[in-house]
């Protein structure tokens, strides 16, 4: 019985890893960095199995596809959790980051969740890392929030579909990992609300075996997601303008 993470080697990846060792034989671990995924087999021992995978690569994704359909593992978790964002305008980003960043958060997940399916075990799980920036458009991060809002919608749509898995949307709001920049023009960026990865872990892991299919982790976000449902998004884009004024 395997668990795959994608994203293995980062923050919430790696705190992924802790939660749910104790319940498989195995992790494959997808990551980009040979030295990354040796490090985290050195810590957590040999049930890491290192999967280098680079998920803007379509080819490599599909590598991990038929990797899945010639050994046939039973899979208790799938956990799509690597994810990419730059805050920047649209305009700012090349063709290629566009790509990358579409097939990383989108393209790769709803295609491991397509190749995992029918290796799941009954009442098996699924987990997609989406984000409270799916609950809404915003734009300098229009990009990653309109993908997370896919990936949230697909992973919903999911659960209903199959009803011997359980799947989950996992919308944390700023979580304090390495992907966010900790300083601008010298001055420390604040960030509402923020979390550990440990608490949005944790969360996760309890909200979808209580079969929920939304995760929020903090009261704040939660306040946020109902907000967004009720507010025109014409007000909530501004205040969210004004939240990032000094950092675009
Ligand atoms: N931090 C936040 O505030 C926050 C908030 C909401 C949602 N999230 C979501 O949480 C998830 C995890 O993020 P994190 O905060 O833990 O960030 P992180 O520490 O930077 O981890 C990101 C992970 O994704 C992997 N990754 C990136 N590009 C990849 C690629 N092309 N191919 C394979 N793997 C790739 C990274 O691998 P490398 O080590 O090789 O780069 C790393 O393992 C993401 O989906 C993110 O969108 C984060």
């Amino acid at each position: 019985m395997i668990a795959l993470i994608t994203g293995a080697t980062g923050d919430i990846g790696e705190e992924f890893v802790k939660g749910v060792i104790g319940e498989v034989d195995k992790i494959w671990a997808v990551g980009r960095s040979e030295e990354k995924l040796e490090s985290l087999k050195n810590k957590f021992g040999d049930k890491i199995v290192p999967v280098r995978t680079d998920l803007s690569d379509r080819e490599d994704i599909l590598r991990l596809c038929s990797r899945i359909e010639e050994e046939k593992p039973q899979i208790r978790y799938l956990i799509n959790n690597a994810g990419t964002g730059k805050m920047a305008p649209v305009s700012e980003f090349s063709y290629s980051e566009i790509e990358g960043l579409l097939e990383i958060n989108m393209t790769a997940a709803t295609l491991l969740c397509r190749e995992a399916i029918p290796y799941m075990e009954k009442g098996g799980y699924i987990l997609n890392i989406c984000s409270a920036s799916a609950f809404q458009p915003n734009p300098y991060i229009a990009l990653y929030s309109a993908s997370k809002s896919y990936l949230m919608s697909f992973t919903r749509s999911l659960n209903v579909e199959n009803s011997d898995i359980n799947c989950i949307a996992v919308c944390p709001g700023w979580v304090d990992t390495k992907m966010l920049s900790k300083m601008h023009d010298g001055k420390k960026v604040e960030y509402p609300g923020i979390v550990t990865a440990k608490k949005v872990v944790d969360d996760a892991i309890r909200d979808v075996k209580k079969g929920k299919d939304v995760s929020v982790c903090s009261p704040y976000y939660r306040f946020m997601r109902f907000y967004s449902k009720v507010m025109p998004h014409s007000i909530v884009m501004k205040q969210w303008l004004k939240g990032i004024r000094d950092y675009i």
